[in-house]
């Protein structure tokens, strides 16, 4: 009995630490993608406690903003890799899957894009040559290196409308169909993926399946759709959210989350029905927890978490990947948007760079 006792403990001994060390991408990781958001700072290799999370936590990384037209290409013909570059060397140095975001998009496009010298509005045929040489220049660079390309991002609006963006105004909608073309044909191996927020909204759902449909009819190749999920404490509605995931998959192609983090402050925009404009009255309450999180709340937000992988995991064979849109609290972009300067805490690491509760229960759910 003794000698059974000593053998057990030996083994917890050794096996113990191990499970300690578990990541998230050993347990996520045997049903798809784990990946994280990362800023040139991180990307550069500049903070290694940030590195130590990403070699223990996630197998795929995708560059915040220096993937982005404006970063990729500042001066039309004049294409800058630099710090694109810099993170795919970060990337195979830590044994990394890229992900490239993003290719078409109306924010963050070059500034140059959409208008002349005389500042005027570009012809449609300018526009679509101009289109079609970033896409193909940037994913022939890229070529092998990259995994999948968001080759558009938030074309569609809310209510399944085209976002009337430059592209749509003087193209049509026929720049998806001309993005998606190209960058297949720069790199045919490469996946594809339409990329967009709040697809959890029943018109946009529609559009969205309709756009599919619409590419894969036209023989061009598109892999998945990627639901940003940029969510909140009290938002998206959970059902629509998974009706939209099975709505994605029943078209054939997979469902990507790709930008995943939490809001947990409270919303100007909705905050006692008052406009944007009066948040600068309410910046103690717009900013409720710069000094902290009350247990309470932290309960909440765990909890919170849990609802949106419980998703995940039943929908696991829909899903080829879940990326965080940021590595801890303090780099995330909700601490400036819609305010900035805020406290918030949408990640599953904080400020000190440790897991939230979340994190081991996610873990737990998935090794299951
Ligand atoms: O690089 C400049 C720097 O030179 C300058 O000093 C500084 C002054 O504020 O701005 C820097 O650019 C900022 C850029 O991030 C890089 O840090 C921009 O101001 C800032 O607006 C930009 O924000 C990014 C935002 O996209 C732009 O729309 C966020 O970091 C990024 O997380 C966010 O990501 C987007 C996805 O790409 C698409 N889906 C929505 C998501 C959230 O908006």
């Amino acid at each position: 009995m003794e000698k059974l006792l000593t053998s057990i403990l030996l083994l917890l001994m050794t096996v113990g630490p191990a499970c300690a060390q578990q990541g998230l991408k050993d347990a996520l990781g045997k049903y798809f993608l784990v990946g994280v958001a990362l800023n040139t700072y991180q990307s550069d290799g500049k903070d290694p406690r940030a590195t130590q999370i990403v070699r223990q936590h996630f197998n795929s990384i995708v560059a915040e903003n220096c993937f982005k037209g404006e970063a990729l290409q500042p001066e039309e013909g004049k294409f800058d890799f630099s710090s694109a570059d810099r993170l795919i060397d970060y990337a195979r140095s830590n044994h990394l899957t890229v992900i490239g975001h993003c290719l078409v998009w109306h924010s963050q496009a070059p500034r140059w894009m959409f208008t002349d010298r005389n500042g005027q509005p570009v012809g449609r045929k300018v526009l679509i040559s101009r289109l079609r040489r970033h896409v193909r220049t940037v994913v022939t660079h890229f070529k092998g290196k990259v995994h999948g390309w968001d080759v558009v991002n938030e074309a569609i609006e809310d209510d399944g409308s085209f976002r009337k963006s430059p592209y749509y105004n003087i193209i049509g909608p026929e720049f998806i169909d001309i993005a998606f073309e190209e960058a297949h044909k720069a790199d045919p191996k490469v996946e594809l993926y339409y990329n967009d927020y709040s697809m959890s909204m029943p018109g946009k759902r529609a559009a969205v399946c309709r756009l599919v449909r619409h590419l894969k009819a036209k023989g061009l190749r598109i892999d998945a759709v990627g639901f940003q999920s940029h969510n909140g404490l009290n938002y998206p509605d959970l059902h629509e959210y998974e009706t939209s995931m099975d709505s994605v998959a029943a078209t054939g192609v997979k469902v990507m989350v790709t930008e995943l983090d939490m809001n947990i402050l409270p919303n100007p925009w909705n905050f006692g029905g008052a406009g944007i404009e009066q948040n600068y009255q309410y910046d103690k309450v717009m900013n409720p927890y710069a000094d902290g999180l009350p247990d309470s709340v932290s309960t909440r937000v765990n909890s919170r978490w849990m609802d949106f992988f419980r998703i995940y995991y039943r929908h696991r064979a829909q899903i080829s990947r879940v990326t965080l849109w940021g590595l801890t609290d303090g780099s995330s972009w909700l601490n400036d948007w819609p305010i900035k300067g805020r406290t918030n805490y949408g990640l599953l690491f904080d400020r000190n760079y440790q897991p939230k509760p979340c994190v081991a229960d996610i873990i737990r759910l998935f090794s299951k």
